[in-house]
């Protein structure tokens, strides 16, 4: 008997955190070393203001762009939304609009969009998992906004999902014939069925990373983030303390390290069940291949 061959999926890792404490670079350390390990790597980003290019230090040129051998990156804009949007769902829903309101389709989108907030969000999850699903790449490193935005793309999916299910109530009111009622109804299953798609894409195909800093604010959030993780049903299984003073060698620095140990034994005694790593601070900032290089030998050895 033929066995099916293995349908191959891209592993996905999002690294996710409050502001400023390190994902993108993180991200590009680890895009870096799966890459090097000979696999097919995508480091993408959601983040409205994307900061992958400056990181990696090259002109992003076309979607992806090449970083070097097995390494692409690639910034998740309104125009791939849009896209997707599009094609998945745009078109079919003006069709059945533009057939009793008189409206040309680029209004008709930005009336649609307006209405349903978090549409570009629901969107750009589902662009990574039909990337995830076509298995291009070995891994796809998903770098996101601060956490607060992030949330809110993620939780978007069951949001949309929860409109969807009243829809048809009002729907079937509407005072149009079954012709125009039955595709929008159809339309409206089938966004439902997408938009838990998406939402089972989030649980179980992809693997959260969380970076944190170790300082009384970011340790403080950290249970409020991770009881967000779990009440969604998200799988974390990293927590990357970053900016970790490790060469204490003036009474300044001292003072800052043995602040951070504090928190650190915290972190260590609460998160134990989670690989808890802890990223040293370097004397420069992150940036170009051979310091990102530096990085992913801190995060995997
Ligand atoms: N371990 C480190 N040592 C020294 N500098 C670091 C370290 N980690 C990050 N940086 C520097 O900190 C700055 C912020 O890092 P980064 O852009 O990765 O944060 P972010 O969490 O992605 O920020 P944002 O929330 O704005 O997206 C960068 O200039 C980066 O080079
Ligand atoms: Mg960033």
């Amino acid at each position: 008997m033929n066995s099916m061959p293995e349908r191959k999926e891209s592993k996905v890792t999002v690294f996710a955190g409050k502001g400023g404490v390190g994902k993108t670079t993180c991200a590009a350390a680890a895009a870096l070393h799966f890459s090097l390990l000979g696999l097919k790597t995508l480091a993408i980003s959601t983040d409205a203001t994307p900061s992958l290019a400056h990181i990696f230090e090259i002109k992003a040129q076309g979607k992806p762009a090449c970083v070097s051998d097995n390494l692409y990156f690639s910034e998740l804009g309104t125009e791939e939304v849009t896209q997707m949007w599009d094609g998945k769902f745009g078109k079919d829903v003006y069709q059945v609009f533009a057939s009793f309101v008189d409206i040309g389709y680029a209004e008709f989108a930005d009336f649609i969009a307006s209405m349903l907030p978090g549409l570009a969000e629901e969107f750009m999850v589902d662009y990574i998992r039909e990337l995830q699903e076509s298995g291009s790449y070995d891994r796809i490193i998903w770098d996101t906004a601060p956490l607060g935005q992030t949330l809110t793309l993620l939780e978007t999916p069951a949001l949309v999902s929860q409109h969807l299910r009243l829809a048809p109530r009002i729907y079937t009111k509407m005072k149009a014939g079954t012709g125009t009622k039955e595709p929008i109804l159809d339309i409206i299953r089938r966004w439902e069925a997408l938009s838990a798609t998406d939402m089972e894409f989030l649980r179980r195909g992809v693997d959260f990373t969380i970076i944190a800093i170790a300082e009384a604010l970011a340790v403080n959030q950290l249970d409020g983030t991770l009881g967000e993780m779990q009440r969604y049903g998200f799988k974390v299984s990293r927590l990357v303390i970053n900016n970790v003073v490790k060469t204490a060698d003036s009474p300044f620095l001292r003072q800052r390290a043995a602040q951070q140990q504090g928190y650190l034994s915290t972190i260590h005694g609460k998160y134990g069940h989670l690989q808890v790593t802890e990223l040293p601070m370097f004397p420069q900032e992150v940036r170009g291949i051979e310091k990102i290089r530096a990085m992913a030998m801190e995060l995997f050895g």
